[in-house]
C-alpha cells in the first residue's frame, strides 16, 4: 500500500541523494532557471519507510511548475497521484496553470503527461545545449539514443475552459 505526504525540511538531504542519482547533480535546470530542492514544496510517495516515488514544485506568479518528477516504481498509478496532488495545490492556490520542462528525448514523459491532460505549449531549441555550460553533466544522447538538445513545454490549464 503506498502512501503519500507532503516533503519536510529534514527530507532535504534525501532528496538531494535522490536528485543526484537520478538527475546526475542536486541541481536541475530548466528554462535557464538553477532549482535547488532547499524550500521547494514537494509530494513523496512511501511504501512504509521506503521512498517510491517524488515531486517537487514551486509557484511562479500564478503558475506552478513541476520541478521534477520521479517513479522508482513505474506503473502503478504513482506518478499519476503525485500529479494530482501538485494540481490540486495549484488550484487551491489560485494558479492559472501547472507546467513543466522536459527534454525531447523523453517519450514516456511526453506521452505520460499528454494521456494526463497536458499541452505541449513551447519547444525552446537549443536551451539544453545552454544548460550544459551550467550543469556539464547534461548527457549528449539521452533515451532511446536520441540527441538531447531542446526543452519541451507541457501545461495544463486550470482555468474554466469558453464553449
Ligand atoms: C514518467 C513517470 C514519472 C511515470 O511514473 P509512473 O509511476 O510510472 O506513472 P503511472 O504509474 O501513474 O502511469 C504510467 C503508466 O502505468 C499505467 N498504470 C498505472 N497503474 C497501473 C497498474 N496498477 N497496473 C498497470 N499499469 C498501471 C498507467 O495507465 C500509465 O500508462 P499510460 O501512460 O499508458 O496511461 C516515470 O516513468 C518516471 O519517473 N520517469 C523518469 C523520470 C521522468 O522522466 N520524469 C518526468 C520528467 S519531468
Amino acid at each position: 500500500m503506498i502512501a503519500y505526504r507532503r516533503s519536510e525540511p529534514g527530507d532535504l538531504s534525501h532528496i538531494r541523494s535522490l536528485w543526484r542519482e537520478r538527475w546526475g547533480d542536486d541541481l536541475i535546470v530548466a528554462h535557464g532557471e538553477v532549482y535547488r530542492p532547499d524550500g521547494l514544496p514537494g509530494f513523496i510517495a512511501l511504501d512504509g519507510e521506503e521512498w517510491v516515488g517524488l515531486i517537487i514544485y514551486t509557484f511562479l506568479g500564478a503558475s506552478c511548475e513541476i520541478v521534477s518528477l520521479d517513479s522508482l516504481r513505474e506503473a502503478q498509478g504513482i506518478g499519476a497521484h503525485l500529479i494530482q496532488s501538485v494540481v490540486m495545490e495549484a488550484r487551491q492556490a489560485g494558479c492559472s496553470r501547472v507546467f513543466l520542462i522536459t527534454t525531447n528525448d523523453n517519450l514516456e514523459a511526453l506521452g505520460f503527461y499528454q494521456k494526463r491532460g497536458f499541452e505541449l505549449v513551447k519547444v525552446n531549441r537549443g536551451a539544453i545545449n545552454r544548460s550544459r555550460e551550467i550543469k556539464p553533466g547534461i548527457s549528449l544522447i539521452g533515451m532511446h539514443g536520441i540527441p538531447i538538445r531542446d526543452e519541451i513545454e507541457l501545461e495544463m490549464s486550470l482555468e474554466p475552459r469558453t464553449a
